[in-house]
């Protein structure tokens, strides 16, 4: 069972045999590429040093995927943070590729999220995944259940430990639940856009959505775009609770989320240190129901 009033740990999969706890806050590396999310870091110093103080801070669930890059942030976790401890969850997302002119593209047939893992596998220097997200791009070709089937052949025969779902409709994710185990799903959520959101580079499902069909079947969220939907607009309830708690905005949208509900597990990225070390001290804000209210 899941902790309803453990705003500092989370444990993923927690009625399987191989539950997973962790911090409440982890650490996403999409930012840590080259622009367009393709390439090196234009720091790379910083961005193996975030990586390394990850240890410092307890941050014990790093979220990654071998299209950021390409191959990118698999090599710079190796580099920072291997040998691993034996504690440190590193969770990737396979479902999607990129084109040399860095579009974003499915790659979601049984044979391509094969290739996908057993890449992960070889960039991360692991035996076996964690975690994997089969990451939905929306109105592909190949059906849902038809990648799903595949991704829990790929568990059955070791290469992955637990499954999670990420860009999910409620309906997918009722039907990943109906086919086994679901430890996780990785959606768009934040405190300022909660719901999908089409742009002109894709569809990003809403956390809103799926929420209360994680909590009912204790599926851990884990909520992507938190900060970048939500820092730019300015919301005057965020910057009092900030002037409040003598915090920053960023660090507000976090606490937000980690009182929101026991089930979310934010992964805040960045490339800054500064932004790094803030954002794992978002851990310490415990927001009452009446900040709550407030923030609505
Ligand atoms: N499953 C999926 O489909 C999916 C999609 C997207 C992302 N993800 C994962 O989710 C993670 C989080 O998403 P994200 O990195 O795209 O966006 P995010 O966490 O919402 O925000 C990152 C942005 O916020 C800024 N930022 C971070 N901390 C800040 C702070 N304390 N103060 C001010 N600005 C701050 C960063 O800039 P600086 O670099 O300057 O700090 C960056 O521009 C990713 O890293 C990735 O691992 C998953």
């Amino acid at each position: 069972m899941i902790d309803q009033n453990n705003i500092s740990e989370i444990i993923i999969a927690p009625n399987s045999n191989n539950p997973l706890t962790v911090k409440r806050i982890g650490y996403g590396t999409m930012r840590l590429t080259g622009e367009g999310i393709y390439g090196e870091p234009p720091n790379r110093k910083e961005a193996l040093e975030i990586l390394k103080k990850t240890n410092e801070y307890g941050i014990r669930f790093i979220d990654t995927a071998d299209y950021y890059g390409e191959d990118v942030t698999n090599r710079l976790i190796v580099e920072s943070l291997y040998p691993y401890s034996s504690d440190l969850i590193i969770c990737s997302k396979v479902g999607a590729t990129r084109k040399p002119d860095k579009s974003w593209i499915s790659f979601n047939r049984p044979e391509n999220l094969r290739t996908s893992i057993e890449n992960n596998l070889r960039t991360l220097k692991l035996e076996q995944m964690s975690l994997v997200h089969f990451r939905v791009m929306p109105h592909s070709d190949t059906p849902f259940k038809e990648s799903m089937d595949a991704m829990f052949e790929l568990q059955k025969e070791g290469k992955i430990l637990h499954l999670g779902v990420s860009n999910v409709n409620p309906d997918e994710l009722n039907i990943a639940i109906a086919m086994g185990t679901i430890a996780t799903a990785e959606n768009m959520y934040g405190h300022a856009q909660r719901t999908t959101l089409k742009t002109a580079y894709g569809e990003n499902r809403g956390g809103e959505e799926i929420l209360k069909i994680c909590e009912q079947n204790e599926i851990v969220m884990i909520p992507y775009f938190s900060l970048i939907n939500s820092l730019p607009k300015k919301d005057d309830r965020i910057s009092n609770m900030a002037k409040k708690y003598n915090k920053t905005e960023a660090q507000v949208n976090l606490a937000w989320l980690l009182k929101r509900s026991p089930y979310i597990l934010p992964i805040p990225g960045t490339s800054s240190l500064k932004h790094f070390e803030e954002n794992c001290e978002s851990i310490q804000i415990d927001l009452s129901e009446e900040d709550m209210n407030y923030l609505n």
